[in-house]
């Protein structure tokens, strides 16, 4: 979708439909006012009508999309009012829309731009290639959208390009995680990177396959990837090596099937596990989001890559994992393969001497008790690391919440046997995985981000957000990386 943004009025040019977004309890221009009943539209959040106004040159369509009360407004506001806006739109068919703002708008004008675009493409994201027999009307797109902005042009538009690219790094993200599991292996997976790679020259992609792994003794990605008849990979995507400053190594979890091994997962739900990438699938995103934002940052993103199935090759309960650390792990569970997967992943980390290690993953049910599908859990070994995670939470909507990491719980994964043990009893189950990991982070500063609540919707919750993947963290991480220090 092409938005371009302009000084102006909405309503002065003639095109088929007209977006007018409007505050609670606003008056809206004479000639719209009339062609409507007041009653119908009071401007509250996420509210939408349509009206034809009669008489008069302008749009024949004017469709009425409500931010809510002014003194509220915020940059999630205009995102959901955006997204209203474009679904409704497209349903109506409009091929080229022109789209109205408050002048006296309570916001930056780069963050409505920035909000406004993030709404509009996030909002018209739909994942449509496997259906054959929709309508042309269903497949509808709307190509272009003109954004009048009467005050702060200039800013508005600035906020749009990077809204934008951060959207379609989100839709990358959503992208991936929708793609069934049988189609998306771990060899499949690293193809993906090889053609971001391809798409943007400033990533340097490399990939491992098993021989390399072998020989280079990913012990914990060998395990996990033992039972299944794809093989494991791990993917290095090098973005910015040119910048002086500092390094962000991203890891993600690339588990591209998780039936839960020789633990087996229950039927029911076990389809919803080709999520179990959706950590990866936000690296993928924030590396295609940061390339295309020209960010001043040399950021690296390692993803291990395997898939969780039973077999008799597969790894067992009771087996010892020596990782790529040299560390041991005690299998307790084959269904907590993310940590044995992320293992060798943050460990190879350290090579970078980062000067911080974040990493997301699909880790935990239990996080989705402890936070539902509203916000992603941030466990960090470096406070001030976790205070800018979740302030870039806030900032970007994509929200975060920080748990402990206190001694208690690193005891808690202490094994009898081996160094660590994968599975430490029913309490704090998202807290005792991140414990875990940060024993393979060494001394860099160490956020990891359960995104299992998060990467994945049953039914949308929000306007821009639909069912299946949601690209969480890539909004998220994207804004802590622009505001790193
Ligand atoms: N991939 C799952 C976690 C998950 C659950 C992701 C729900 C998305 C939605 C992970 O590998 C897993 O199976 N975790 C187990 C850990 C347990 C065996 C310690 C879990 O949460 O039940
Ligand atoms: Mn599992
Ligand atoms: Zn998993």
């Amino acid at each position: 979708m092409d938005i371009t943004v302009r000084s102006g009025d909405a309503l002065s040019t003639s095109s088929a439909l007209a977006v007018l977004v409007t505050f609670e309890g606003a008056s809206v221009p004479a000639a719209v006012a009339n062609s409507f009943e007041t009653s119908d539209f009071s401007g509250a959040a996420n509210q939408s009508l349509m009206v034809y106004p009669k008489g008069r040159g302008g749009p024949k369509r004017v469709l009425l999309v409500g931010l809510g009360a002014r003194k509220g407004v915020t940059a999630e506001s205009v995102r959901q009012a955006a997204a209203t806006a474009i679904k409704q739109a497209r349903s109506a068919q409009a091929a080229d829309i022109t789209l109205g703002l408050p002048a006296d708008m309570p916001l930056g004008g780069d963050e409505v731009g920035q909000a406004l675009a993030e709404g509009l493409e996030l909002g018209n994201y739909r994942y449509l290639q496997h259906q054959t027999g929709r309508s042309a009307a269903d497949l509808h797109e709307i190509a272009s959208v003109t954004v009048f902005a009467p005050k702060h042009t200039k800013s508005v538009a600035q906020g749009v390009a990077t809204g934008s690219a951060i959207a379609r790094g989100t839709n990358f993200a959503r992208d991936l995680v929708n793609t069934p599991g049988g189609m998306k292996t771990p060899p499949q997976l690293a193809q993906r990177a090889i053609e971001l790679g391809e798409r943007h020259p400033a990533i340097n992609v490399t990939v491992y396959d098993e021989v390399r792994l072998e020989k280079e003794g990913f012990g914990g990605i060998l395990a996990v990837g033992k039972g299944s008849d794809s093989p494991p990979r791990f993917i290095i995507m090098e973005y910015g090596k040119q910048f002086k400053g500092s390094t962000v190594c991203l890891v993600g979890k690339g588990l591209t099937f998780d039936s839960g091994g020789l633990n087996i997962k229950p039927a029911e739900g076990m389809e919803t596990m080709k999520n179990d990438m959706g950590g990866s699938a936000a690296v993928f995103g924030v590396m295609q989001t940061v390339a295309e934002l020209g960010l001043p940052l040399h950021v690296v993103g390692l993803v291990p890559s395997a898939e969780n199935m039973p077999s008799g090759r597969s790894y067992r309960p009771g087996d010892i994992v020596t990782t790529l650390s040299g560390k041991t792990i005690e299998i307790l569970n084959t269904d907590a393969e993310g940590r044995v997967i992320l293992s060798d992943g943050l460990h190879f980390a350290q090579r970078y001497k980062p000067a911080a290690i974040v990493e997301l993953s699909t880790l935990t049910g239990a996080v989705i008790i402890a936070l539902g599908n509203h916000a992603t859990a941030v466990m960090a070994t470096d406070q001030s690391l976790a205070d800018q995670l979740v302030a870039a939470g806030a900032a970007s909507g994509d929200k975060a919440w920080q748990l402990p990491l206190w001694d208690e719980y690193h005891q808690m994964v202490k094994s009898d046997i081996a160094d660590l043990k994968n599975l430490a009893g029913r309490g704090a189950g998202s807290i005792t995985a991140g414990a875990f990991l940060s024993a393979f982070a060494g001394k860099y500063p160490f956020a990891h981000l359960d995104i299992a609540g998060t990467a994945w919707l049953d039914a949308p919750t929000k306007p821009y957000l639909s069912k299946g993947g949601t690209g969480a963290g890539v909004r998220l991480v994207t804004e802590f990386l622009r505001t790193f220090n």
